[in-house]
């Protein structure tokens, strides 16, 4: 060991503008990364650093409701057609919130997880199948499985109709394109027959649409002309900077069971990272 934790450090970052930054030895780079999806409309823009040192002058951390987040809301509703909304700091937190909802919906532990996946730091879905059952992705996630959480492949819907069908899945928990293990489409039929497999088990399908979010309005892979499949439940995170992050979960807990759960984070560009919410749409609905 030389000391050093990281094999190749990585780039200490001075300060960003528009679509790029530039490095402490003033280096500039073009970022096609984004900041990961939090930074979709540039780094400082103008306006959004005014509004953002407008809200610091006043305050950021309250504790308790602000106004302005009844006007966030009602932004979120116009955008993507739900009617109520919970923000949280991270998807992690958003994935977490969900599968909580699910769990208390269907009086249900278990959750089913696709091969290849990434929902965050949340430590039940850090879990991978190697053919001879669970093993942990990470060092100090423990050493036994949550109950009933299983992982399927991608797009393999009778491995997953078999799990749903023994009546123990309160959620299943899916990116719509896998997009952390390079890009991986559903095939034709897959995400439709997920949906139908989880309305005739009783389970929640809840969607993570960190990634995909941006690629149609609303978000890509709840669009029916997208995929052929309304509604899930989706996480999508990345707006405000850590500093300003806030929490938003949406529902009706009274028709839950009725209902999927959408998650969404949506980002913007300075305004950093990790804006999440969680949202209940109805199950029969859509969202063209
Ligand atoms: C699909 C997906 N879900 C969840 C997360 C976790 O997001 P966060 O770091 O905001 O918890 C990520 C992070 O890249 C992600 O790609």
């Amino acid at each position: 060991m030389d000391g050093r934790l990281l094999p190749d450090p990585p780039l200490w970052v001075s300060h960003g503008r528009g679509a790029t930054f530039t490095d402490v030895d003033g280096h500039r780079y073009l970022d096609f990364n984004v900041c990961d999806m939090s930074a979709i409309l540039g780094y400082a823009h103008p306006r959004l650093s005014q509004v953002i040192g407008e809200q610091a002058a006043r305050g950021v951390q309250m504790f308790l409701p602000a106004e302005s987040a009844l006007a966030v809301c009602e932004q979120l509703r116009l955008r993507f057609g739900l009617p109520m909304w919970q923000f949280t700091l991270s998807v992690s937190s958003a994935n977490a919130e969900a599968i909580r909802i699910a769990r208390v919906a269907t009086g249900r532990q278990g959750v089913l997880l696709f091969g290849g996946k990434y929902h965050g730091m949340l430590d039940e879905t850090l879990w991978s199948d190697d053919g001879a059952g669970l093993v942990p992705e990470e060092l100090g996630v423990g050493t036994v499985a949550p109950p009933d959480l299983a992982v399927v492949d991608f797009n393999d819907i009778d491995a997953a109709d078999r799990v749903l069908r023994l009546g123990r899945t309160a959620a299943v928990l899916i990116e719509g394109v896998l997009t952390n293990c390079g890009t991986v489409l559903p095939e034709a039929g897959f995400l439709p027959g997920l949906r139908e497999a989880c309305t005739r088990s009783g389970t929640l399908l809840v969607m993570d649409e960190t990634h995909t979010q941006f690629d149609l309005f609303g978000g890509a892979v709840c669009q029916p002309r997208c995929v052929g499949c309304h509604l899930q439940l989706r996480a999508t995170p990345r707006f405000l900077p850590r500093s300003r992050r806030r929490r938003c979960l949406s529902g009706d807990p009274g028709r839950l069971p009725q209902r999927d759960v959408r998650t969404l984070s949506a980002g913007g560009p300075d305004i950093g990272r990790a804006h999440d919410w969680l949202s209940v749409v109805p199950a029969a609905g859509g969202l063209s």
